[in-house]
């Protein structure tokens, strides 16, 4: 049965506004929820019915597809209500227990959505054990958690720790929300629903894999998370390594979330680790500096609202990986994602060997391109296997084409990331969230470059905004001949 009570902490705030408001109205709209499915929204604002009604009905509007269903937005306004309380409140947690109590229309399977600053979700756990809301005597209690989960490996452990007293693993979903995205899946279907590829999916063929995460806009009205956080953290360690392991594990014995989740961290334990004297040959950082984007002036980092003048947080990182097993050893892997970059992208791109032979040395060919295989995640949701070609004519020229596969049709709308993962949750799937192995393996990763980088705090590159960044992080390359591959479309011959 997945009638559920959705009690969202930091109702009020700019996740549950842009993302889970949205998300449970389109799961509405799509007839997701049961009859008795139930949301309840908690914030420390004294909103009355008419307020929050018209609250949700702005954020929604705002991102409903194809506008706003006045008949689905009634069905979705009559699920919802609102709770007044804070957080830090160790007695409001008593009230919560007894409203959800006293109120038989809200269904005993709870999913406690903290919408909420990491740093309080250790504490919440403890209000929410206390106050006996953990309790699986009626129906099941499921807590989902947003990134970042810790801010080092160190503190990492502690939390986990922390919340380990009051909850199970089973009743955790740790979101990454890129898991989400219908194209991050596809990484898996691609390599195991097709047979073409998989023989080729390794060292023999495989020259280099690239990650790639790039946006236009800055840093924004987040400069108070960002700041202490950083691109490393805020993209590298979460987003970054899960695509990562989708493109690289074994195939898995099945798509049972522990099985799955095995196959991860085996990716992430192989991972070879960074030793610091190695840190500036993998990896690479730099902050933004004043610039043009889509023709617009924009400030650098250092300009924005709530910087500290003096910070060397990075807003573009890079790292070159390798992982030490018998498909990948020697594979040089690039990640890559910076914020004001010149054009906003998230893409996988895996370069191929040379031919092991050079046939048409004595034309006007001069060197074979390699062959790229392509995985747009967004905006272009598309995956593209690029090809040589002879060109048209009497000379022996040769050119780059590709076979697309385009994952949508043009009347198959796409969904957001959160309403696959808000519905998993009630329906108790983990296969899309992390475990915590994952996320701690996952901070073994980063962590030496995390150390190294604190303790040089006297200087940080930059790079214009509005451009891919920095010449210098070319040093990660492991060949002359690698290059960033910043485009979907066929490079120049
Ligand atoms: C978030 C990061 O997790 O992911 C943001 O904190 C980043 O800094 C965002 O912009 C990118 O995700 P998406 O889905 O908006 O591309």
């Amino acid at each position: 049965m997945n009638d559920c009570t959705y009690v969202i902490f930091g109702a009020t705030g700019n996740l549950s506004r842009v993302k889970l408001m949205p998300a449970l109205y389109h799961l509405e709209a799509a007839g997701k929820l049961t009859a008795q499915t139930r949301i309840l929204a908690i914030g420390r604002r004294p909103w009355n019915d008419e307020k929050r009604l018209s609250e949700v009905r702005e954020w929604v509007s705002a991102k409903a597809r194809g506008g706003l269903d006045e008949t689905i937005f009634q069905r979705f306004a009559s699920r919802l209500s609102y709770f007044r309380g804070d957080l830090t409140d160790s007695e409001m947690y008593h009230r919560l227990k007894e409203h959800l109590d006293n109120r038989s229309d809200l269904p005993d399977n709870i999913a406690f959505y903290m919408a909420i600053r990491p740093a309080e979700f250790g504490v919440v756990a403890e209000h929410l054990s206390h106050a006996d809301l953990l309790d699986e005597g009626h129906g099941w209690k499921r807590v989902v958690i947003e990134k970042p989960f810790g801010y080092d490996l160190e503190s990492a452990q502690g939390l986990q720790k922390r919340i380990g007293r009051y909850l199970r693993e089973d009743q955790l979903y740790r979101i990454d929300h890129y898991l989400g995205k219908g194209t991050v899946q596809n990484v898996l279907v691609f390599r195991f629903a097709n047979t073409m590829m998989e023989p080729l999916w390794n060292r023999n063929y495989i020259d280099h894999i690239q990650i790639t995460h790039s946006e236009t806009l800055g840093v924004g009205s987040r400069a108070d998370f960002y700041d202490g956080a950083g691109a490393m953290r805020d993209m590298i360690q979460s987003h970054l390594l899960q695509l990562l392991t989708l493109v690289t594990m074994e195939p898995p014995v099945s798509m049972e979330a522990e099985v799955l989740r095995d196959e991860k961290v085996k990716v992430l334990k192989s991972i070879r680790p960074i030793p610091p004297s190695a840190v500036h040959a993998h990896a690479f950082r730099a902050q933004y500096t004043e610039g043009s984007v889509d023709g617009e002036k924009v400030p650098g980092y250092l300009q924005e609202d709530k910087v500290p003048p003096d910070s060397v947080t990075e807003t573009y990182a890079a790292l070159k990986l390798y992982i030490d097993n018998w498909r990948w050893r020697d594979v040089p892997i690039y990640l890559r994602t910076g914020k004001r970059m010149a054009e906003s992208q998230s893409m996988v791109s895996i370069c191929f060997r040379h031919p092991p032979q050079q046939f048409f040395r004595d034309t006007q060919v001069e060197r074979m391109k390699q062959n790229w295989v392509l995985l747009g995640i967004q905006p272009s949701e598309c995956l593209k296997v690029e090809m040589t070609v002879k060109e048209p004519g009497l000379e022996m020229r040769t050119r780059p084409t590709s076979l697309d596969a385009s994952l949508r049709r043009t009347h198959e709308a796409a969904t957001d990331a959160y309403e696959e993962l808000l519905l998993d949750v009630i329906q108790g799937d983990r296969s899309l969230f992390l475990r915590y192995d994952e996320v701690e393996y996952a901070w073994r990763v980063v962590d030496p470059v995390l150390r190294i980088w604190s303790t040089e705090r006297d200087f940080i590159p930059g790079y214009t905004a509005g451009t891919w960044g920095p010449e210098e992080s070319r040093r990660l390359f492991e060949k002359a001949e690698h290059h960033w591959r910043h485009s979907m479309s066929p490079e120049d011959t």
